[in-house]
């Protein structure tokens, strides 16, 4: 697709809609808004936007319109799918100055946010309250509400509350025309019409830009249990996985961490210690919550039973909130410890989790046979695993070329076990080559159709989501 192109012209038109919200035009600038966490991506935009409000959002999507000029929607640049890369350059809308909690509804338990609110502090701020916004990304210190509705993020706590798109009710949003509209109502029901809510997130804001959200909160649960618990065998490991459900549980947090995943955060992170023997080859880490502490404790039985009946060896309480910390740390720090240590390419493959043990051994297989090392982890009670392939020795011609059969090899898999290609990472740039496994020319050409619906000249977040063939 051929763009206008951001001459000095434009910049001035640009600045001069803009009352309170900046521009930056410096290459560190552009070099810094043009990378999310995604590999070693960088792709600079020609000049960053920073609007304060709705108003200027409208504006500005208003001008890019007329002169053909691509946007690209940033939040706080955590993202693994390169959703917020400017890869045909254009303007990077940052929304990180969008960053206010409107209102916290007590009555309805509802809040309304801008979507450069970072998800920690919406969390704090309705926790003060005895309320809990429940997804949690890892980078959740970091990332922004607009980038989790954008990629429809998740996390550990997904398994027992939802993902982002659970906790959406309502979505004020800016069209590639420049019109404002709602989504939808803020309610809990709402059977009028198609579900625009809904589409809107996780359409990785190639549809529209999101000002406002209307978000459910729930009453925030007043305690937890933690454990960490040990496996020899890595399969046994997620066999128990789905018989913690079927046991009657639905816990708050089941994650799977294969050895080197600690290893190397372990060894990343030196304020933590913990005391792995030598032939461990995974561990689960289960959190369940609730209101009421004697059930919490009647389900920690209940899981303790799974466990040993699957070969899990002595299990590791955390016994206050300091031990919870400290192993949600390790936790969340995988990606990071990884990241730190190599280069690698990071996939969010997901399937129903019974499939889970068949999924981890087709991977090792693949890597085997391709001659690759992967790291796995992530929220195996949803059956979502997170697999890092690491560039260790390996060439470029290898893994510009011979890497991207392999994955598709995984994705195949994934999807002949009823799983699919991204669980809560998004497609972006990086898997939409491989959106052909997952979906049919018919049903690409819908999401197409949809695409062109929304955005009919493609300027916002082109080369996205879409294979290229048809994008
Ligand atoms: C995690 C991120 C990478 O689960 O999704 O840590
Ligand atoms: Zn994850």
């Amino acid at each position: 697709m051929v763009f206008g192109k951001v001459d000095g012209a434009f910049v001035e038109r640009l600045r001069a809609v803009l009352d309170a919200g900046d521009l930056l035009l410096g290459d560190d600038e552009r070099a810094d808004y043009g990378h999310d966490e995604t590999e070693d991506l960088v792709f600079p935009p020609d000049v960053v936007v920073r609007p304060r409000n709705t108003d200027e959002v409208s504006r500005v999507v208003r001008l890019c319109a007329e002169h053909h000029i691509p946007i690209t929607p940033v939040g706080g640049r955590t993202g693994l799918s390169g959703g917020a890369l400017s890869v045909h350059g254009g303007v990077a809308l940052a929304l990180d100055r969008m960053d206010r909690i409107l209102s916290i509804d007590e009555r309805n338990l509802q809040v309304t946010v801008e979507p450069g609110v970072i998800t920690q502090v919406l969390q704090d701020a309705v926790q003060d309250k005895g309320l809990y916004y429940a997804p949690d990304p890892s980078s959740k210190g970091s990332c922004t509400i607009g980038g989790n509705l954008a990629e429809n993020a998740g996390g550990p706590r997904a398994v027992k509350y939802g993902v982002t798109r659970d906790f959406v009710l309502n979505l004020e949003v800016v069209l590639a025309s420049g019109d404002v509209i709602w989504t939808g109502a803020n309610t809990l029901k709402n059977a009028t019409g198609y579900d625009l809510t809904r589409l809107m997130v996780g359409s990785e804001g190639t549809l529209g830009v999101i000002t406002k959200a209307v978000l459910r909160l729930i009453p925030k649960p007043l305690g937890s249990r933690l454990m960490l618990v040990p496996f020899n065998d890595a399969a046994k490991a997620c066999e128990a996985v789905s018989a913690v459900f079927r046991a009657g549980i639905t816990p708050s947090a089941l994650e799977f961490m294969e050895r080197d995943a600690i290893d190397f955060t372990l060894k990343h992170m030196e304020d933590i210690k913990l005391d792995v023997a030598p032939e461990v080859q995974a561990h689960l880490l289960i959190e369940v919550d609730g209101q009421h502490d004697d059930v919490l404790m009647r389900e920690c039985e209940t899981i303790l039973g799974v466990m040993e009946a699957h070969g899990g060896g002595e299990v590791l309480f955390a016994e206050s909130a300091s031990e919870k910390d400290a192993l949600w740390y390790l936790r969340r720090n995988v990606a990071v410890a990884v990241k730190a240590h190599a280069v690698y390419k990071e996939e969010d493959t997901v399937v129903p989790r019974y499939a889970l043990p068949e999924l981890l051994a087709g991977i090792k297989r693949i890597g085997k046979v391709y001659g690759f090392r992967t790291i796995c982890y992530g929220h195996a009670g949803d059956g979502n695993l997170h697999v890092n392939i690491l560039r260790d020795a390996l060439t470029d011609a290898f893994w510009e070329k011979e890497l991207p059969k392999a994955i598709r090899e995984i994705f195949t898999l994934t999807v002949s076990l009823g799983g699919t290609l991204s669980g809560e990472h998004g497609i972006g740039l990086v898997q939409r080559p491989y959106m052909d496994i997952a979906f049919s020319p018919i049903q690409l050409q819908l999401m197409r159709s949809i695409k062109d619906l929304f955005d009919p000249t493609g300027i916002l977040n082109p080369g996205k989501v879409l294979p290229e063939m048809i994008a």
